[in-house]
């Protein structure tokens, strides 16, 4: 049975949340010790959180692990990086499978390691009929560059200039098959979406918090959640008790 915040009723609930996992550095710097060291507690923090989102009944859940602007990190924090991945496949992807996640990633995956694209296929493959959470991992990912390429596939395929509409564009996205993230946390108090998911934002909801990603813990989670639950969403349009208020 998931556990949902008492005072968020279920209807309330996000389908789809989008996390921008900022901070792991200055976390780091904060106690003395090596940036990675930040990003491995930071993989810590991310097994919690993935667990808090089943137990919060939210069906999707997207994290920016990666962006395409991080390959210009110094090389043993990228290297670093690029170990965590194998290394989260390699001791997670049997537990996950067992919980009901399902991994998929967003990302030019060609671009990266033979080997790294080897293992996140097999957790993809694995894990394809699993339905109790959706985890997006965004791994040399960028909003720009997954709009580059939706053209480019777009015009491969022959599609008519007439043809390109929104639902046509969001079908050639990475993230095709994925509702729009309702609600996005970015940690460490920065106002910018840094070229994460700059299409399927358009109407996003947003929880800033000063908290650097290792220190997001789950009280932080049900308050962004209790948070987003208050908002009213109108889409461009009135809001409903507006609507009644003028038709009455
Ligand atoms: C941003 O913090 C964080 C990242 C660029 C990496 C996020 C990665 C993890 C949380 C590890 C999980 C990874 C995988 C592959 C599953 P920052 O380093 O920019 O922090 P700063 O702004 O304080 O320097």
């Amino acid at each position: 049975m998931a556990e949902i915040p008492s005072t968020i009723p279920l209807e309330k609930i996000p389908q789809h949340v989008a996390i921008i996992m900022d901070g792991n550095g200055r976390w780091a710097i904060q106690r003395g010790f090596p940036r990675l060291a930040g990003h491995k507690a930071g993989t810590e923090n991310l097994r919690r959180t993935i667990r808090s989102t089943v137990e919060f009944g939210v069906k999707y859940l997207t994290i920016y692990a990666f962006s395409t602007e991080n390959w210009g990190r110094p090389p043993e924090e990228v290297q670093g990086l690029m170990f965590i991945l194998q290394d989260v496949i390699d001791r997670e992807l049997n537990e996950l499978h067992k919980e009901g996640v399902q991994l998929r990633h967003i990302g030019r995956l060609e671009k990266l390691d033979p080997k790294i694209q080897k293992k996140v296929l097999k957790a993809i493959e694995l894990t394809k009929n699993n339905d109790r959470l959706i985890l997006n991992v965004a791994f040399n990912y960028s909003g720009r560059d997954e709009i580059v390429c939706a053209i480019q596939k777009m015009i491969k395929d022959g599609i008519a200039a007439e043809d390109v509409t929104d639902e046509m564009v969001n079908k050639y996205l990475f993230t095709a098959g994925t509702p729009d993230p309702d609600l996005i946390i970015r940690t460490s108090g920065e106002l910018r979406l840094s070229n994460f998911l700059i299409w399927q934002a358009a109407y996003s909801e947003w929880f800033i918090t000063p908290k650097f990603w290792p220190d997001f813990d789950k009280e932080e989670y049900r308050r962004a959640l209790e948070t987003y639950a208050q908002r009213d969403r109108r889409y461009g349009k009135v809001s409903s008790a507006e609507l009644q208020e003028s038709n009455a």
